[in-house]
């Protein structure tokens, strides 16, 4: 009778998994309210209360609220001056969207490692990218783990470059004690249906800079000035707002958010320190000046050899029928379709007339990137861990039986 869930034995576990996302009387109420204010869209209540208390909580200035992380992205880039010509140094272990964004507003992304640890961008492997057309930096804090925010402060100081944080995983995470998304110049967060704090779909854009928020609030709202009128259009922009009912929703996703965190918080650390006693897993690190992690995702690692070369596919197949619900995680970005052979070489960007760089992506190589997304990373969701400290130990039973079964596979 073989053990092992994959070959027909008993699962580690039956019991489902906590949903998300999740809501309450407080959402239903909130929706409801907005619905019956007659105010869906521009000019709503909600969405004022909504970006203060977001900017407040997240120890920042201004904030703009827009259709999605991406376009959050695109505006801060546009807003900054990014544009034809321009680099903008990104890592390849993120979403899609951090080196989109670039693209879309006709720069260049440049790849540049990550740090084996924290699997964030490699300070290091950024300076290296930096050339006379570098503009920005995007510094994606993934996983909802903070970049090294001194490391990126200064070489954005350096080199006079835009620092952006993609916050899309990080709502709440901290850097020195400061939450994440005004440390750097701006930064985006992703209100989509899997982040922390979700409305369906959404994004907003945090800054302490009055002058960069004042250009993204323009180009959000079709060129409107803050303190301009409804046919007064001074530069190029397009509607990117949100709805008052996305607006709900997030006021009543951030209220929930710190008893969210705690529990995330208990589940994360406790699953870490329940790895340490199995040889062959491990954990992304925090960085230590990192103070709070966000956690939208649990970044394991994996050593194939540790587990008498079981590949990393045949672990994650066994965990999942063993009930445990865990997944492999990004391509290297650059190994997309995309930018094997969706990006021509005699088009912008990269035939801009402005652009003075060339750019293969085909020739593209990360080391570590690769490793980790080849063989080593592995992730669990954030709802996961929203559970008891009981689901951990079901997440580490199931490993330790895999382990204890390699003969079987
Ligand atoms: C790191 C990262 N950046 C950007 C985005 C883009 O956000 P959205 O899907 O809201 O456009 C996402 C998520 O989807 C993400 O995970």
């Amino acid at each position: 009778m073989p053990n092992l869930a994959i070959n027909g034995g008993e699962k580690t576990r039956t019991k489902p998994w906590p949903k998300w996302p999740i809501y309450d009387d407080n959402d239903r109420a909130a929706l409801l309210e907005v619905l019956e204010s007659d105010v869906w869209g521009i000019g709503g209540k909600t969405g004022e209360m909504m970006l203060q208390e977001f900017a407040e909580f997240h120890d920042a200035k201004h904030a703009v609220a827009v259709t999605s992380g991406t376009t959050a992205l695109e505006t801060s880039l546009r807003a900054a001056g990014v544009g034809p010509g321009h680099e903008v140094i990104v890592p390849p272990y993120t979403f899609i969207a951090t080196a989109n964004s670039a693209l879309m507003v006709g720069a260049v992304p440049i790849f540049a490692d990550i740090d084996p640890d924290t699997y964030n961008l490699d300070p290091a492997a950024a300076e290296a990218a930096v050339t006379e057309r570098t503009k920005a930096i995007i510094a994606v804090h993934i996983g909802g783990s903070p970049c090294n925010m001194d490391a990126f402060l200064a070489l954005a100081e350096k080199h006079d470059l835009i620092l952006i944080e993609d916050c899309a995983q990080a709502h709440g995470a901290e850097w020195r004690g400061t939450k994440v998304g005004a440390i750097g110049h701006l930064g985006a967060f992703s209100f989509q249906s899997s982040k922390n704090v979700t409305a369906g779909e959404g994004g907003i854009i945090l800054t302490n800079d009055g002058d960069l928020y004042s250009r993204a609030w323009s180009i959000h709202n079709v060129g409107r000035a803050p303190d301009g009128g409804w046919y007064d259009h001074r530069i190029l922009g397009a509607n990117l707002r949100l709805t008052q009912f996305q607006a709900a929703l997030i006021r009543c996703g951030l209220k929930r958010l710190p008893e969210l965190m705690d529990r995330r918080d208990e589940c994360g650390f406790y699953l870490q320190s329940l790895l340490k006693d199995i040889p062959g897993v491990d954990y992304a690190k925090m960085h230590n000046g990192a103070t709070r992690n966000a956690w939208h995702l649990f970044i394991g690692k994996y050593d194939a050899e540790a587990f008498g070369g079981l590949s990393r596919e045949q672990f994650l197949a066994a965990m999942n029928a063993e009930g445990i619900p865990i997944s492999r995680g990004y391509n290297p970005l650059y190994q997309e379709q995309l930018f094997r052979n969706g990006i021509r070489a005699d088009e912008c960007p990269l035939a801009c007339k402005l652009y003075t760089g060339s750019v293969d992506y085909t020739q593209v190589h990360c080391p570590v990137t690769e490793r980790v997304c080849a063989s080593e990373g592995w992730w669990l969701f954030q709802s996961m861990l929203l559970g008891e400290k009981a689901d951990m130990d079901d997440i580490a039973a199931a490993i330790a039986k895999v382990r204890d079964n390699l003969n079987e596979l």
